[in-house]
């Protein structure tokens, strides 16, 4: 696919980057640039900026940046093609033909067929026969149809072929039910149902549409649930399960839970905020896409011994998101004298929503959830264990952020174990000291680390000679800014002269800009890198050119060709360009 670069250059132009930006975030002037709170990651101080003059935008803290296709893709979470037709249709610019790339075509095709693949497990499930088993295990758990058909829960026939057969009907290949991850190949060129006599729980990304399925055995079986393997348009770590309506919820605060029937049994007891990740540990990803929809977080894992260790992941993940987690912990139960695992499920079934309302009420922060733990694990009667107890916990208060809390936490850990509170003050103390001391370690070897810093984040691109790469940044942002040197740089050097790949074709795309133009929008070269390039570029745009005019150029041409010649090995050439330089 390639769409025509006039037209993109249309629609980058009649979108202005401020408009665009100020409909997803709130900015403000300062300066030569707009700041705002960075819709990419969970921030409470802007370090968000937009500058109108460049077209372009970076964070500074999570240093994502670019121009306002890719503004657009990340924030909506689309392709590029999508993201320019969304830009066309906001000013009413009509989309030029274009010649589809077969691969291009693909993404939609594997929703469409897990459309119509969801639709028919769906209606499966009220079918006489068919849906029977899974009606009645909705039933047994107590899941209602106006439940099944909000989260659009179907059956799979007990046969073998029986989705296979229906999308094939509807002219679908046997690659392309694979490749959407809902049939298996079997033997000489034949596929076969991957889901078979189970509940179907489709899995729904943040645009609705459906990406994959999580099929949960009727009664007990292994494996209990089969899911959707990981497809072109189904990755597990970019997913939280119930997140399409999770997100349009009025609940302050999100429920993040381990099951994805604990989603679903809280959304039907008015819980409308949970969700879930599908069995593997919360990424940074999920964290991020929670981020965008509220600033309060709930976890309410299994209070098993398996959930108490993925909170505490789960909390690591979270550690500067920004947002405000909590820790709601259920109850331990005991049948039979034997404590017996409890899920939000069961619990809303046992003890119903007002109880659970109340404890997501009193739930308390990560430090409080900690304590407890420590405080189940110790017998705070005997000394030694004592002692082992107030280390433990010292470690926890210690790494507390606000002073305040500190000291609530100090004065509760004296009273649990029995000594006085000046004692653990002063031994927090001493652990924070051995705490800073650490950071500050870290902050000096991070100084050291400058040169790394100006390596392109996408590993990708790194520059594997820093004083060619640094002049040959110059020198792009100098044209950029100033294009009429273009024909002057252009005759004393090529892109061929780089030492960086990345940075030779930034050079050639500024060399085919009309240099008649006062300066370079940068959002007609970024749209045309990739997404890691482009990144990179609007952060050495972000800043006004450190040189001009001619003379800098000079500079920068003289380093890069110099280079070169050392990176050649052409010695002789390199001493004659040193008198030249000096005479
Ligand atoms: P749990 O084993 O805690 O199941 O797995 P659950 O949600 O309580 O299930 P029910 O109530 O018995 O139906 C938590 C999540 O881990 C994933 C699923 O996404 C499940 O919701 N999981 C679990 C799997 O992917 N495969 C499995 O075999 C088991
Ligand atoms: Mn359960």
């Amino acid at each position: 696919m390639r769409l025509p670069e006039k037209f993109l250059d249309e629609v980058i132009a009649r979108n202005d980057i401020v408009d665009v930006v100020s409909e997803y975030v709130h900015l403000t002037p300062q300066g030569a640039n707009y700041f705002g709170l960075c819709p990419f990651h969970s921030e409470k101080t802007p370090s968000f900026s937009v500058s109108r003059s460049k077209q372009i935008y970076h964070c500074f803290g999570c240093s994502k940046g670019g121009g306002v296709i890719s503004f657009v893709m990340d924030v909506e979470n689309i392709t590029f093609l999508e993201a320019v037709e969304k830009l066309a249709a906001r000013v009413g610019l009509q989309m030029p033909h274009v010649e589809y790339d077969p691969k291009d075509r693909r993404r939609p095709r594997l929703l469409e067929l897990l459309r119509v693949a969801a639709r028919f497990y769906h209606e499966t499930l009220y079918r006489e026969r068919d849906g029977a088993a899974a009606r009645e295990y909705l039933d047994g758990r107590r899941i209602t149809k106006q439940t099944a058909t909000r989260f659009g829960l179907g059956a799979a026939p007990d046969d073998w072929t029986a989705l296979t057969r229906h999308l094939s009907d509807m002219g679908y290949t046997g690659n392309e039910m694979v490749d959407a991850g809902v049939a298996v190949h079997g033997k000489n060129g034949s596929v076969y149902d991957r889901f078979r006599r189970r509940l179907m729980l489709p899995v729904i990304d943040q645009r609705g549409r459906v990406v994959g399925f999580g099929g949960r055995i009727l009664g007990d079986g292994e494996p209990k649930y089969l899911n959707s393997p990981e497809t072109m348009v189904f990755s597990k770590r970019r997913l939280l399960y119930g997140l399409n309506l999770a997100k349009n919820t009025k609940r302050k605060e999100f429920i993040l839970c381990e099951g994805n029937i604990d989603v679903i049994t809280l959304h039907q007891a008015g819980f409308d905020s949970a969700v879930a990740t599908m069995g593997t540990a919360l990424t940074k990803e999920q964290v991020q896409m929670i981020a965008r929809y509220t600033s309060e977080l709930v976890i309410c894992y299994d209070n098993d011994e398996a959930g108490k260790k993925a909170t505490e992941r789960a909390v690591e993940t979270l550690g500067d998101s920004g947002l405000q987690v909590r820790i709601l912990q259920l109850p331990r139960r005991l049948v039979d004298g034997v404590p017996v695992k409890t899920d939000p499920d069961d619990f809303i079934k046992l003890f119903g929503a007002d109880e659970f309302e109340k404890r997501l009420k009193g739930s308390g922060s990560p430090a409080e959830y900690k304590l407890n733990e420590l405080f189940r694990r110790f017998n705070l009667n005997t000394d030694d264990q004592r002692v082992e107890y107030l280390k433990e916990a010292v470690r926890i208060v210690a790494g507390l952020q606000s002073a305040v809390e500190r000291e609530v936490y100090a004065g509760r850990v004296a009273e649990s174990a029995g000594v006085s509170i000046q004692a653990v003050e002063s031994e927090v103390q001493r652990a924070r000291k051995r705490v800073e001391g650490a950071k500050k370690k870290k902050r000096d070897t991070e100084v050291l680390r400058v040169e790394e810093q100006r390596q392109p984040k996408d590993r990708a691109l790194r520059y594997a000679n820093m004083r060619s790469a640094s002049a040959e940044e110059g020198i792009i942002c100098l044209l950029m800014e100033d294009p009429s040197l273009v024909p002057y740089a252009s005759e004393k050097l090529k892109p061929e002269d780089f030492s960086s790949e990345f940075l030779a074709k930034v050079y050639a795309l500024i060399l085919e800009k009309d240099e008649a133009l006062e300066y370079i929008p940068p959002a007609a070269v970024l749209a045309r890198l990739e997404p890691g390039e482009s990144e990179h570029l609007s952060k050495l745009l972000q800043s006004p050119a450190p040189a001009r005019g001619k003379k800098a150029a000079d500079d920068y041409i003289d380093v890069i060709v110099q280079e070169k010649l050392i990176r050649a090995g052409d010695l002789n050439a390199l001493a004659a360009k040193y008198r030249q330089t000096k005479g």
